[in-house]
């Protein structure tokens, strides 16, 4: 997945572009390219990393067209020769892409055939040579041909040498949006590079060409559409990171003000069209951390609406065999709503009749577009690649939702209870830098935790292992005899979660079963420790009072401290994690 601008600005649009690449940066920052379009001359700058980096190699310039990407590599390492944008032909076109072209194997071939010389490792190069490989007096023509060969998911812009002042595009299966004011005219990947006001999305296989003059769209064979601009959706525009030295600290700090709006834009809720719902099961799908709120949202509805309910992960759900019917309540979840996993298991869901709920953070995505219902998770916008802020904001929309489910009584007491939530957090700013310490030399750490804490566990690990590089995984409390106290060594931490009375002394015994082998215990619970438990935990952080439901939000919060702090110790930015991208826009 990558992110992708183009623009068209008389005087200059070199500017819009790296604005738009730097806000879209979350699709992929590996490396990054820029093709300035001045005359008859396609000028390519590339950069290993961030944006920041190409910024400071691309010279000021008047040129009116430029294009240019974010790449988080799938085909080909990561270096300058396969980041775009790629040429085609004899540099007669330049091409920057975002989604996997899963014929490109066979295509080279049979383009090496025809003779062309491939010169990268990236799947791009493919479309970049298609559209040279022919001159059609109308490049519209070289966009809907080289379609027709490709399979996969694309979304690209393209530039071609002989054509002044003009981009082309097209999409199929990855997000790509229109915009056009006298100004300018743009395309990319997220209508946040946009200036604001009104802007078009583009279908499956529409092409698009975009001038200083206007905007024109066709179909898949190259033949004029008209389109109606998507009204203009309130985008969360990314501030500044404040007095924050990084993203996921200011967003873990935002997390009580995010539940609290949530609290408040949840009693919106369209109650009529909620009771219209019937369904005896209940499937919530999301990945990552999206997965673990839906664990325990799963939860909510087993506990308090008696359901059969479970959590899937989105890639597993798209091609396994769940048993779906109209009685099936599904429930995705995504904080950016462009993970292609998840928008891929609601359209199997929605073909199988389904009758489904999309909870996200970003109400103008591809998700929030094809949900039937959809709830907002109302975080803010979230730039770290962790989630922090998101995965509380979803973990209490679950809640509200559950409530809001079993009736109008239920809901509102929890609506209550989240805003009580929101001035709990304050309390839990803690300084962990001397658990951090602790921790940050270690090859390995464990998690553990039972029933909903285990969920806790698991998302902590999680948030540890993204940002630190250790090795970090959660277990059932109860699992640990049945295979992992063989890892236990001497001094590995092991951290306790154990925020449930029913079984809080199961999940102690077990704690102190990988004491017994030189583990190294940290206790979070939600009381006072016992005399016993100070002198077998390293640390003990006991969670101010909450509601049972609602622990889960108060213990992830110091774990994401930890892992923050961890990160920073070992020299990583946390916003940034190698290999990780903030939204996983391919499969
Ligand atoms: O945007 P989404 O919520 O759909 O993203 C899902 C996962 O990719 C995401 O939660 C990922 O696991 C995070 N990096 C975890 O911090």
């Amino acid at each position: 997945m990558c992110g992708i601008v183009g623009a068209v600005r008389a005087g200059g649009s070199r500017n819009d572009v790296i604005r738009g690449l730097k806000l879209i940066q979350y699709r992929g920052y590996d490396s990054a390219g820029l093709c300035l379009k001045e005359k008859r001359d396609l000028q390519i700058f590339k950069a290993k990393g961030v944006i920041e980096k190409l910024d400071e190699k691309v010279p000021a310039s008047l040129a009116t067209v430029a294009i240019g990407h974010t790449r988080w590599a799938t085909h080909g390492q990561v270096c300058e020769k396969n980041a775009h944008p790629i040429e085609g032909g004899n540099r007669e076109w330049a091409v920057v892409h975002n989604g996997i072209i899963e014929n490109y194997r066979t295509m080279t071939d049979e383009l090496s055939g025809e003779g062309v010389v491939f010169k990268t490792d990236t799947d791009t190069e493919v479309i970049a040579a298609l559209l040279a490989l022919n001159n059609f007096s109308d490049p519209v023509r070289n966009i809907a041909w080289a379609i027709k060969k490709l399979q996969g998911s694309y979304a690209f812009c393209a530039v071609k040498k002989e054509e002044d002042n003009v981009i082309y595009a097209a999409r199929f299966k990855s997000p790509l949006y229109a915009f056009y004011s006298g100004d300018v005219a743009m395309i990319a990947s997220d209508p946040v590079c946009f200036p604001k006001g009104d802007y078009f999305k583009l279908e499956d296989g529409e092409i698009c060409k975009l001038s200083q003059e206007k905007i024109e769209f066709f179909d898949a064979s190259g033949e004029p559409i008209e389109k109606e601009a998507s009204p203009y959706k309130k985008i969360n525009y990314i501030a500044g990171k404040g007095e924050f030295e990084h993203f996921m600290l200011k967003e873990i700090y935002e997390t009580p003000d995010a539940i609290r709006r949530l609290a408040i834009n949840f009693m919106n809720l369209d109650f009529a069209k909620l009771n219209k719902l019937k369904f005896d099961k209940v499937k919530l799908i999301g990945c990552g951390t999206a997965y673990h709120s839906c664990l325990i949202g799963a939860s909510f509805m087993r506990s308090f609406l008696r359901v059969e309910a479970e959590a899937l992960q989105a890639s597993e759900f798209r091609y396994g065999s769940f048993p779906i019917s109209r009685r099936t309540l599904a429930i995705f979840v995504s904080q950016s709503g462009e993970t292609a996993d998840t928008i891929a298991a609601l359209e199997k869901a929605k073909k199988k009749g389904a009758k489904t709920i999309c909870l996200t953070n970003v109400l103008h995505s591809s998700l929030a577009e094809e949900g039937e219902m959809v709830l907002p998770i109302s975080a803010g916008p979230e730039i770290a690649v962790a989630s922090t802020k998101a995965y509380s904001c979803q973990v209490a929309a679950l809640y509200m939702l559950t409530m809001a489910l079993k009736g109008e009584k239920h809901f509102y007491k929890s609506i209550k209870q989240v805003q009580d939530l929101s001035r709990t957090l304050k309390s839990l700013f803690i300084n962990m830098s001397e658990f951090a310490a602790d921790i940050c030399q270690k090859e390995k750490v464990f998690f553990i935790g039972k029933g909903d804490d285990y969920v806790t566990a698991l998302e902590g690990a999680l948030k540890l292992k993204e940002i630190s590089y250790i090795n970090c995984n959660a277990y059932p409390a109860g699992e640990l005899k049945h295979g992992v106290l063989a890892l236990i060594e001497n001094k590995t931490p092991v951290i306790v979660i154990a925020t449930d009375e029913k079984v809080y002394d199961k999940t102690m015994n077990s704690a102190l079963e990988a004491k017994s082998r030189g583990a190294k215990l940290y206790l979070i619970s939600n009381k006072p420790p016992k005399a016993c438990e100070l002198e077998s935990f390293e640390m003990c952080l006991s969670l101010p009072s909450s509601p049972q439901p609602l622990r889960n939000i108060l213990a992830i919060l110091p774990l994401q401290l930890l892992s923050y702090n961890v990160s920073v110790l070992r020299g990583i930015d946390p916003d940034k994690p190698r290999n990780l991208a903030k939204s996983v826009t391919v499969e």
